[in-house]
């Protein structure tokens, strides 16, 4: 009999599993009420008095050993289990989340908007998809009129005509058509050239619109609202403007800013004038107005328009567009700063 046991002993140790059925039915065959163990303890009275000590130690060791195994083996599922679902210790420091960083485009779009927005104009968006009329037609631009020419357009459809806008000024057509004057807004967004791509120039960029539409708008008004933006956004408090002509603006200028000879690459990029220049602006024709239903005779306004890269490039001193379209990490994660 305690040669028997002995075995049992044995078969308990070599028992392995990691399934918790096979476990419990092998908690059953030894621990169980009709298991082996207690089967052993009911024929205790029938072992020889000289043999009880033996027989009693036996069925003992028997029984730790195999309540020992069956804890062995629960603790090694549990751990696995437990390293599958819910290993989480709360009380570990958090690692650091990475950040990234904003694109130089996004950056300087969003000064510019938080300078015009200090002065009460609002944002509007249009598509970049546009028709003929919104993005030439009704701003002083009709059908074969030469001006078309000044921008290489890419046209999708001829009826209905559809094209890419070359432009955000068609953004101030569907805004004055949609609200009435007092108007204060401008409008950024991404519009499409049929250009070469080069260092100077891209087959899109970026441009941000501005419009104000009141009673008794003046030049002056024009003036005093870029020399405020330019402080701001440039710290230089110096401006020209310089006669120019855009078909939807009467009288019309460049502006140009005093950026200043103090380095070599001052020098560089003023051409050695000391000036740049940064945006077109001008008087709302009044037949620009009257396309939009605003009454011209009481109504007057003034616009301006500015290529965002242009700006980033300048601020950021970057001297090739293409980069900003390359999406390249290690360029952009130099910005991380400016946020
Ligand atoms: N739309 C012009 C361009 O893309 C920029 C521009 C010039 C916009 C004068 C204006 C403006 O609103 O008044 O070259």
């Amino acid at each position: 009999m305690i040669k028997e046991i002995e075995e049992k002993i044995k078969k308990v140790l070599d028992f392995n599993s990691k399934d918790s059925n096979e476990i419990e039915d092998f908690r059953i065959e030894f621990l169980g009420k009709k298991g082996h163990i207690s089967r052993y303890f009911s024929e205790f009275k029938k072992v020889k008095d000289t043999e009880k000590k033996e027989y009693g130690l036996a069925i003992n060791k028997l029984k730790s050993t195999a309540q020992d195994k069956i804890e062995e083996l629960k603790k090694s599922i549990n751990c696995s289990e437990n390293k599958k679902t819910n290993n989480i210790d709360l009380t570990r420091p958090a690692s650091m989340i990475e950040l990234g960083s904003r694109h130089p485009i996004s950056i300087i779009r969003d000064k510019i908007i938080d300078i015009f927005y200090k002065i009460g104009f609002n944002i509007s968006e249009g598509p970049e998809i546009e028709d003929d009329w919104h993005n030439f037609t009704a701003l002083n631009l009709p059908l074969h009129h030469p001006a078309r020419d000044m921008q290489d357009t890419f046209f999708i459809n001829k009826d209905p005509d559809l094209l890419l806008r070359t432009h955000t000024s068609s953004v101030q057509i569907r805004h004055m058509e949609n609200n009435e004057p007092p108007i204060r807004t401008i409008s950024p967004g991404r519009v499409y050239r049929n250009e070469d791509i080069s260092a100077r120039s891209h087959c899109f960029f970026h441009q941000i619109e501005g419009l104000y539409i009141d009673e008794n708008v003046s030049f002056a008004d024009l003036k005093q609202t870029l020399l405020f933006f330019t402080k701001e956004l440039f710290g230089k408090s110096k401006i020209r403007l310089r006669p120019s002509y855009f078909p939807f603006t009467e009288p019309s200028a460049e502006v140009d800013i005093y950026w200043g000879l103090n380095s070599e690459t001052d020098y560089r990029i003023t051409k050695g004038t000391g000036w740049l220049e940064i945006m077109g602006c001008g008087m709302v024709d009044p037949n620009v107005l009257d396309n939009c239903k605003i009454d011209s005779n009481k109504y007057s306004g003034f616009a301006f328009g500015m290529g965002i890269e242009r700006i980033a490039m300048l601020l950021y001193q970057i001297e090739d567009i293409r980069i900003l379209y390359e999406n390249d990490i290690r360029f952009n994660s130099q910005f991380k700063d400016s946020i």
